[in-house]
């Protein structure tokens, strides 16, 4: 899998997620050959950066960050295809000169009038940007080339104006055109969900209400929100990861089989499955939000969030969230999916686990069990990627006691392949047009669906609980599983 003849733009090329994330991808993909040999790349930067040696950031951001090893040649290679243009995202002069600049590619270089322009500016722009690429004849291919727009998160606030943005966007590129970025799904581990699933015979079966007891997706982060405090507050975790991430987990772990690998297909069983979760009627007592308080971590000390540098003092925005939803169907009835997030918990892991019921009859006295659990498989998606499955074992000696041991999969052991990050996939995938990976807008609205309800309980509903920075969430969050006769693990 090569990129053919392209190019890409990438506005806000000096931001956060530019430097730590896309560049390095870049880098990466030309380092392993992935990209063609006149790849070029424009990044379109504010005009108060004026001064400011942009190839320089580029390269320091790819020595620091890049996955793979630096070769020189490879960044000469790079540099060689690089341009910047420096403007305001309202400027006609700018757009003007980017419109120049990709002409003049396709000419020098052989990018063929394929670009893809990937939107990595806050939302509010988004409007501005998208309209003056239509404005400037860059969203229409010429003839026999492509045109694509890249957005990242987030997409709206809510439902209305995810619904908006949708609209906009659409009014200027053409669905296929249009690719939404939710870096999850460009985790191996999370793509290995349906492989998992779907490639064996030994799970599926067991893969529903007669089995499982219930499922719980963590997503828990260690850091705080750093230099984040303007896109964070306001926003919170929720919003944050639960809208995108965290659902597009519980989809892929409880929808049905695709008709086959493609992005229709896909499609059409993830929002399915979206469409039939549903929220539990007693929100308060089936949601929690919290707020990280002053505590230690990594042995430092850390400050509360409302201590944050730019944080509103009297900010009801959650860090932590956890919410119990229900899958309404034949498969998972009866079945309640957890998911929970926070920063500046205890450790940063990810992971979907599969808890199963007790075994429904047992030959062995109560002793002998007294210290199992039951069986669990945990699809760990980071760090330490692999499995683990839970299940009772004899404890080795003369008489019967039977205790929990895990089996393991890793994958740095069982593969030697290495794993590419997360936005070299997805680049890739949006040069080679393989839209699989990306969420639809049709994903994206019924996942605002699902939390608009939420986010306006929590909005008229008291204030987050607090809990201390390296632990595990608030107390409300394991009371609220202990009302179910359940238990949060910990990973
Ligand atoms: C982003 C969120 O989408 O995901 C961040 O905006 C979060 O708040 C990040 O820290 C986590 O990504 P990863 O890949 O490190 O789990």
């Amino acid at each position: 899998r090569i990129a053919g003849p392209s190019g890409l733009v990438i506005f806000g090329v000096t931001g956060d997620l530019s430097r730590k994330k896309l560049m390095p991808a870049v880098y990466d993909l030309a380092n392993r050959g992935l990209l063609p040999p006149g790849f070029s790349l424009i990044g379109f930067a504010r005009r108060d950066r004026e001064d400011e040696d942009f190839a320089q950031i580029v390269h320091d951001s790819v020595r620091e960050h890049a996955r793979t090893e630096f070769r020189e040649e490879t960044w000469q290679q790079l540099a060689e295809g690089m341009r910047f243009i420096l403007g305001d995202f309202g400027d006609d002069e700018a757009f003007k000169k980017l419109r120049e600049t990709v002409d003049d590619l396709d000419a020098s270089r052989g990018t063929s009038g394929n670009f893809a322009f990937y939107l990595s500016v806050p939302p509010k722009f988004f409007p501005k940007v998208v309209r003056q690429l239509k404005k400037h004849g860059l969203a229409d291919a010429p003839e026999g080339s492509w045109r694509r727009a890249v957005i990242e998160k987030p997409f709206g606030h809510d439902l209305r104006s995810a619904r908006e943005l949708n609209a906009l966007v659409h009014d200027v590129f053409e669905p296929e055109q249009v690719f939404r970025i939710d870096h999850y799904l460009g985790k191996e581990t999370v793509q290995n969900i349906l492989a998992l699933r779907f490639a064996n015979q030994m799970y599926e079966p067991i893969w529903n209400r007669s089995y499982v007891d219930h499922v719980q997706i963590t997503m828990a982060e260690d850091i705080g929100i750093g230099g984040r405090a303007g896109y964070y507050d306001g926003i919170g975790s929720a919003r944050d990861v639960i809208q995108n991430h965290l659902l597009q987990l519980l989809a892929l772990t409880a929808m049905e089989e695709p008709i086959a690998f493609d992005a229709e297909s896909l499609l059409t069983e993830k929002l399915k499955v979206l469409r039939s979760v549903r929220l539990p009627e007693e929100l308060g007592e089936h949601t929690v939000f919290g707020q990280y308080a002053a505590g230690w971590q990594g042995g430092e000390k850390a400050v509360g969030y409302l201590q944050e540098d730019g944080i509103d003092p009297a900010s009801k925005t959650d860090t932590y969230a956890a919410v119990k939803l229900e899958v309404d169907n034949r498969r998972w009835a009866g079945v309640p999916f957890y998911l929970r997030t926070g920063k500046r918990l205890g450790r940063r892991v990810t992971e979907i686990a599969v808890v199963f019921q007790r075994a429904p009859h047992s030959p062995f006295d109560s002793t002998a069990t007294a210290e199992l659990g039951t069986n669990v498989l945990v699809i760990r998606v980071q760090p330490d990627e692999g499995m683990t499955t839970r299940f009772g074992s004899k404890v080795p000696g003369t008489s019967m006691e039977i205790r929990d041991v895990t089996m393991d999969f890793a994958y740095g052991e069982s593969f030697t392949e290495e794993s590419p990050e997360a936005y070299e996939r997805l680049v890739l995938d949006v040069l080679l047009g393989d839209a699989n990976l990306f969420p639809r807008p049709e994903e994206v609205e019924e996942s605002w669906r699902i939390l608009d309800p939420i986010e306006e309980y929590w909005e008229t509903h008291g204030r987050p609980a607090q809990y201390t920075s390296g632990g595990w969430g608030p107390t409300e969050a394991d009371e609220m599983l202990a009302r179910d006769g359940r238990r949060w693990r910990r990973p």
